[in-house]
């Protein structure tokens, strides 16, 4: 990697680890945001943020053919690791869930535990820029609303080529900037999490192609976001006050602030998101 690049890594991951490890984050990620499920519900059929969000596993999953007891998962990003215990319970996976936060991954090995799964899942703090461990280890490379965080995507989904076996698939969401979504007006929305750009379809689509994956298929579900966008604010309004005492009163009104910048301009058509998949050719 070069030595620019490096730093603007090292210093986003930096930013991710100090983020979610914040008590207040923490507080507020796992009561108000989806629990054990930090990332964009599906709301067909549902406006309850914990079962939407656990929907949006359960589609994942659906949509990767074979997954069985043999199958090794990577998740990048895992948060408290809900998918990695879906994957476990649901299909007797593997799971390795790499994650920044040792807050996040404190309460995943827990969690685990008290659910007897520790046996299927190991809970690695690490980078998803700087994989450890050998190459072609696995069948899945999983992500939901993580790599958002990276400043250098274009490693990430080279990470993954490395980490995938021949024939291995790379599945996840991020929220996006939309194709075509004018320079300079998603300021707003990069200040509620620190960000410095979002990725595209379009980007990840090139980037994919780039390092070899075939296959690109993306199920466009940026309507998901405004939802879950407003749901989240509709349920921190609520909660204002007991939040205010848990989290601080200033962490919860910047969090305001900021969740109503990502529904401005998922109105306005600048965000997008939704499920991408990808192919290992053998
Ligand atoms: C919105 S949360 C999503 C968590 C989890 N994927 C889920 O859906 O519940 C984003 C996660 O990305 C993780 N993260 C951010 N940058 C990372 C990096 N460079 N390597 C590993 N994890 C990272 C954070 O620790 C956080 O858990």
């Amino acid at each position: 990697m070069k030595l620019e690049h490096h730093k603007q890594s090292v210093s986003s991951e930096k930013t991710a680890e100090t983020y979610y490890d914040s008590a207040e984050a923490d507080n507020f990620y796992f009561n108000i945001w989806g629990g054990e499920d930090i990332h964009i519900g599906l709301y067909e059929e549902t406006k309850d943020i914990f079962k939407a969000s656990r929907a949006t596993v359960a589609h994942m999953a659906n949509a990767i053919p074979g997954l069985n007891i043999d199958t090794q998962i990577i998740d990048f990003g895992s948060g408290y690791g809900g998918a990695a215990r879906y994957l476990a319970k649901e299909y007797k996976c593997n799971v390795t869930c790499l994650n920044l936060s040792d807050v996040q991954n404190k309460t995943n090995r827990r969690l685990n535990i008290e659910q007897n799964l520790d046996n299927l899942i190991s809970v690695v703090h690490g980078s998803f820029e700087r994989l450890p461990g050998p190459a072609a280890k696995f069948d899945v490379v999983w992500s939901q609303d993580a790599i958002l965080h990276s400043s250098n995507r274009e490693r990430v989904i080279a990470q993954a080529w490395r980490a995938l076996k021949p024939g291995g698939m790379m599945i996840y969401t991020d929220p996006m900037q939309a194709d075509g979504c004018p320079p300079g007006v998603l300021q707003p929305v990069y200040d509620r999490i620190h960000l410095e750009s979002l990725g595209s379809i379009s980007f990840y689509k090139e980037v994919a192609e780039k390092c070899g994956f075939t296959n690109f298929c993306k199920e466009d579900m940026t309507h998901n976001l405004l939802t879950h966008y407003s749901r989240v604010l509709e349920e921190l309004e609520k909660n204002y006050g007991p939040m205010c005492k848990t989290s601080s009163k200033n962490y919860i009104d910047r969090m305001l602030v900021g969740l109503r910048s990502w529904i401005d301009a998922a109105n306005a058509g600048y965000l997008a998101w939704g499920i991408i998949k990808l192919t290992k050719p053998i």
